[in-house]
């Protein structure tokens, strides 16, 4: 292991010396102090849900109520992913004293993802940190700098497959009923992206992409501001999904700015992270059937993912004839409930997990599910995807007489109301102003439309419209 250890220069002239293998220093520990050479990193970094994890106002009114509920019996379940350096450093256990520790604590730090040591497991959060002040990334050959040693780590580098062990740790859970209740990593070591091409294991096409490939794209650029450095790949730290900021980011003056940063990524990453299928055809028995084809395209694992207990994601689909609307399925308002919508109509088709507790009634508590039913769309096993039938969704709407126009979209929602509402009954919570902070987001690739003049014949048996960026719906195997 090659260690940079500071020059005794170095450290006079920053007035901060190192403690090399002593535990970790205090500045190490605080966000602010990469900042002052990895300035883009920290502001990435400050307007993602890492940074908020800890702040996060439903996280902190769930695990309130949790610890509550389970008379404890919750212990560090939550924050051990949530503010993992301030139980490594036994600043917490339980994450009720969150509001008493300093900001450079909570959420997942910086120094929390660059001092793994070892991965013991693959779920829960499993990680030892070292506890040192060795920064661990993918460059073979720092520069030496005085602040941290650096040092070369498999698993931070996006080429190597096994690196996605690291994010997996935390973005997969089994919880206190053994029910594995978020699934990212598994889903993903079972999809292709997990496995090297077959045919040339030195191709990364479709295959061999791992979780910081996809959620940390690079660009050319130095990675420090700092003598002596060179051209190298920087990577975004914005790492979004789906979760937004319910308030401003943490940091006052550029918390609503890196709110709406945040959005524009997602849209970015969400775009064509699904693709659809329109067909209108007459039905077997007279009237017009309005078929609709759903594919996870570009996740790599389930869509939606993660949090899947609280995501919802639901089709709209509006059909004409001459300027009639004569169906109308999925048509939500912003301010309006999902599942209010659902229950109203049999026909909308939602995408998301229940949770269900051990009485067999609906659950959304984390610690109170004890199983739950989940629908969601596939990532697929093997590339080459127009092979892989059995990842596509289908379903049919039936009406009467002709139609000429349809329109669909498929839209998500990251967290219910309904949650909102339930944390309000005994939390100290502004319920209204995160509900109304909520967003309704839509996959921009579904968002096509059928006419007799944009359909094309194809052996999906009519004339059919397809997202311009999926994958051949039309040659797929009976
Ligand atoms: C959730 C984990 C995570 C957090 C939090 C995180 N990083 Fe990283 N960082 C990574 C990974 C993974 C890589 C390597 C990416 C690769 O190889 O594709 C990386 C790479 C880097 C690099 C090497 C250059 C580059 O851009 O690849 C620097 C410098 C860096 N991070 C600094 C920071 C700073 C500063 C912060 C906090 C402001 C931070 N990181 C927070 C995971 C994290
Ligand atoms: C005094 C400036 C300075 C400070 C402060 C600083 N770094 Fe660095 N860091 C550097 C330099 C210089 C490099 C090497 C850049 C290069 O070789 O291109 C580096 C490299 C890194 C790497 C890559 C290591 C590798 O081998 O892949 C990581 C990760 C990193 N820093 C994280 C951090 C984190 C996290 C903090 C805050 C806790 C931080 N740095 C604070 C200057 C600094
Ligand atoms: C210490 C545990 C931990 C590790 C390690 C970790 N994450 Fe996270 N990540 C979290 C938590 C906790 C959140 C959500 C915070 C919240 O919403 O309150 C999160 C959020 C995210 C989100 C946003 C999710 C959404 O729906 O908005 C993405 C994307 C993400 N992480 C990717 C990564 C990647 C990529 C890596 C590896 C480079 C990684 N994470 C490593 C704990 C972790
Ligand atoms: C092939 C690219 C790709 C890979 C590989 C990938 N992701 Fe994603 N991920 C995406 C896209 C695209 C989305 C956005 C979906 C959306 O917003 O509709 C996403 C969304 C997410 C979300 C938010 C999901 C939700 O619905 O709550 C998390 C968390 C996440 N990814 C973590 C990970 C982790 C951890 C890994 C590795 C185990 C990983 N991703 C691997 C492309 C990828
Ligand atoms: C193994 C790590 C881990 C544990 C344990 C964990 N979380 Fe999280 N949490 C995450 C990750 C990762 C995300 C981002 C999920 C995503 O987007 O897929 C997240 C997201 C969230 C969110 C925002 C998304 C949503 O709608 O749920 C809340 C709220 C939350 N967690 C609360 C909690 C509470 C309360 C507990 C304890 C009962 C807990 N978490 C336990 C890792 C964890």
């Amino acid at each position: 292991m090659r260690r940079n250890l500071p020059t005794l220069a170095a450290l006079l002239v920053l007035g901060c010396p190192v403690e090399p293998d002593n535990g970790p220093s205090e500045q190490l520990l605080d966000p602010e102090t990469c900042a002052e050479c990895h300035p883009q990193h920290y502001r990435q970094w400050l307007g993602s849900m890492h940074a908020y994890a800890a702040d996060d106002p439903v996280f902190l009114a769930m695990n309130a109520r949790g610890q509550r509920e389970t008379g404890g019996t919750l212990g560090d379940f939550c924050v051990r992913c949530h503010a993992p350096v301030a139980v490594a450093l036994g600043k917490t256990t339980d994450g009720l004293n969150l509001d008493e520790l300093p900001q450079s604590l909570k959420g997942v730090t910086c120094y929390f993802c660059h001092n793994v040591e070892s991965i013991g497991g693959t779920h829960n959060n499993p990680i030892t940190l070292a506890l040192d002040n060795v920064m661990r990334g993918e460059i073979a050959d720092p520069v030496d700098n005085p602040v941290h040693e650096s040092v070369y780590a498999p698993m931070m580098d996006d080429n190597v497959l096994e690196s996605g062990a690291m994010c997996g740790s935390c973005h997969d859970i089994v919880n206190n009923h053994e029910v594995h209740l978020e699934r990212t990593y598994a889903e993903w070591v079972d999809s292709f992206y997990d496995d090297p091409d077959p045919s040339n294991p030195a191709l990364k096409n479709y295959y061999a992409q791992t979780c910081s490939g996809c959620h940390l794209p690079g660009s050319n650029s130095p990675i420090a501001d700092f003598d002596g450095v060179k051209l190298r790949r920087l990577r975004d730290h914005s790492m979004v999904g789906v979760d937004i900021a319910l308030t401003d980011f943490p940091n006052a003056t550029e918390g609503p700015e890196l709110v709406a940063a945040q959005r524009a990524l997602m849209e970015v990453q969400r775009a064509p992270a699904v693709c659809a299928g329109l067909c209108v055809r007459p039905g077997d028995e007279g009237g017009t059937d309005v078929v609709v084809w759903l594919h996870n395209e570009a996740s790599g694992h389930f869509w939606p993912s993660g949090a899947t207990q609280d995501r919802r994601a639901w089709l709209q689909l509006e059909a004409f004839a001459e300027d009639q609307q004569i169906l109308k399925v999925g048509v939500i308002a912003d301010d309006a409930s999902v599942a209010v919508a659902a229950a109203a109509d049999p026909t909308l088709w939602v995408f998301g997990d229940q949770g269900i507790g051990v009485d067999g009634q609906p659950a959304s508590m984390f610690w109170d599910i004890a199983d739950y039913e989940s629908n969601l769309l596939p990532v697929a096993a093997i590339a080459g995807l127009k092979y892989d039938k059995t990842t596509w969704r289908e379903r049919t709407w039936h009406v009467e007489g002709e139609v000429d126009r349809v329109a669909i979209q498929l839209n998500l929602r990251p967290i219910p109301f309904e949650l909102i509402d339930e944390l309000a009954e005994e939390e100290l919570f502004d319920a209204a102003a995160i509900k109304a902070r909520i967003p309704t987001f839509s996959v921009a690739a579904t968002h096509i439309e059928w006419t007799p003049e944009t359909a094309e014949m194809t052996d999906l048996e009519g004339p059919c419209v397809k997202s311009a960026s999926c994958f051949d719906v039309i040659a797929m195997d009976e």
